[in-house]
């Protein structure tokens, strides 16, 4: 049961594992030793981890796999992905050696624009307001300069301020709706900044603003803060080829397999049930070279749903369909990412990410994630369309249930060559495992 306390995050890390190994592990010494056995050696590289985050007691790792063969816009990309679901890179190693064969896909940025709002009630005349807001507009990007300056001389910065009235969503709230160019910085910090200041000149500029009445002045900041809903920043990757070099090995004509891969599709956009887990699908792919990459994935997970959900349904992220002989599968994505600043010059594994990825912008790095996602999507699908999704899933499952059974390398190797032509199940695999440890003693 675990107990109050207080003043935690002061405590030294020795003291915090002891409170937790005291308070939450049955077995102390082995509870400590497992947090232990997941330090680095490198007392440096411990450090750097044990600040990314407060209460630090150990590291939680994942697998960094990597993904060859993806033929983007006309060169190979080697993607690094972190994450721990078995079939995740196996999938896409097959999607990028399958369409590698067929003209590779092809990539472009459709938008960069990022977003962010400061929210706030205005009880007054709205025409007062809008006046005010033209006046003053000059003055909330003046009130930034500091901020902005490097990011000016770069080509980014505000691109624009715009009064929103939301009155009809909610009595008296109002927005003021920044939009930005963060060049290869995912932002955040920079907008947030931007949009304290914003807010707080604007609330100055009110105070002493003459048109307006004692009750006018007194606009109420409720929050500023970036959004991680961005449809104008925005990536586009597709792969196409003629239908008849859809044939393989799944027994299903190229016309067919085509025909039923897009009515998959069409079941996603009309039943959300499907959906969801058809975009987790795309998520597996994207979240994977997010996280190696040092990005937001949770930013990422909000903002893809949303854009997901923006037409009143939630719908496929991904679209196919077939023009004069030409199969097309194509995904549209929001992906707010960067390649510099955050976790992407502090965490050795997130910079070797990017060099392998030979140092991308963070454009560059928008269109390897989308490919990331529609790869993924195009492996589920056809999975799914064909054998069914286990028959890959549990054979890359196989080595987990196997782990936990503490199978040796001898028996992981008797368990590969016994599941070569027959589907794995999890009971299958302990029967199986119990038969041969009893016969063999
Ligand atoms: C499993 O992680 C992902 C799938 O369920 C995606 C899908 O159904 O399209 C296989």
């Amino acid at each position: 049961m675990a107990q109050p306390v207080n003043g935690f995050s002061k405590l030294s890390k020795q003291d915090k594992i002891n409170w937790l190994a005291t308070n939450h592990f049955q077995n102390k010494e082995a509870g400590i030793s497992i947090l232990e056995q997941y330090w680095n050696n490198d007392a440096k590289l411990q450090a750097l981890h044990d600040e990314f985050i407060e209460n630090t007691v150990s590291n939680f790792y994942l697998p960094l796999g990597i993904a060859p063969n993806f033929l983007i816009n006309g060169k190979y990309h080697t993607i690094p992905m972190a994450l721990e679901e078995s079939s995740v890179v196996a999938a896409a190693g097959k999607a990028a050696k399958f369409w590698q064969d067929r003209g590779g896909f092809k990539t472009s940025v459709l938008g960069s624009e990022k977003i962010g709002q400061v929210h706030f009630m205005y009880t007054g005349d709205t025409d007062k307001l809008k006046n005010f807001f033209n006046q003053i507009k000059p003055t909330l990007l003046k009130a930034t300069e500091e901020i902005t300056r490097n990011m000016r001389k770069r080509g980014g910065g505000i691109s624009n301020i715009e009064l929103r009235n939301k009155t009809e969503a909610l009595d008296y709230y109002f927005q003021l709706h920044c939009t930005f160019e963060t060049l290869d910085a995912m932002g955040a910090n920079f907008i947030n900044s931007c949009l304290e200041t914003i807010a707080k000149t604007f609330k100055e500029e009110a105070q002493h603003y003459a048109d307006f009445t004692s009750e006018e002045k007194n606009v109420e900041i409720v929050m500023s803060i970036l959004s991680n809903y961005v449809p104008n920043c925005v990536v586009k990757a597709e792969v196409s080829c003629p239908i008849e070099d859809l044939n393989d090995d799944k027994g299903l004509s190229g016309q067919a397999f085509a025909e039923k891969f897009i009515r998959a599709i069409d079941i996603a956009n009309a039943e959300p049930h499907r959906a969801v887990t058809h975009n987790k699908g795309i998520m597996n792919g994207i979240d994977a070279v997010v996280l190696a990459t040092g990005n937001d994935f949770r930013a990422i997970e909000a903002g893809v749903h949303a854009y997901a959900a923006k037409d009143g349904s939630y719908k496929s992220l991904t679209h196919a369909r077939i023009e004069n002989g030409i199969f097309y599968f194509w995904i549209e994505v929001p992906l707010a990412l960067g390649t510099v600043g955050g976790l992407t010059s502090l965490h050795p594994l997130v910079k070797l990410s990017l060099e392998i990825l030979n140092h991308p912008s963070a454009k560059d790095l928008m269109q390897v994630v989308a490919v990331a996602g529609l790869a993924q999507n195009f492996a589920a699908v056809r999975s799914l369309i064909t054998d069914g999704i286990q028959k890959g899933h549990m054979k890359m499952h196989l080595t987990n249930i196997l782990n936990q059974l503490g199978a040796t390398k001898e028996e992981k190797e008797y368990f590969v060559n016994f599941y070569k032509d027959k589907t794995v199940t999890h009971s299958g695999v302990i029967n199986e495992f119990d038969r041969i440890r009893t016969n063999n003693g």
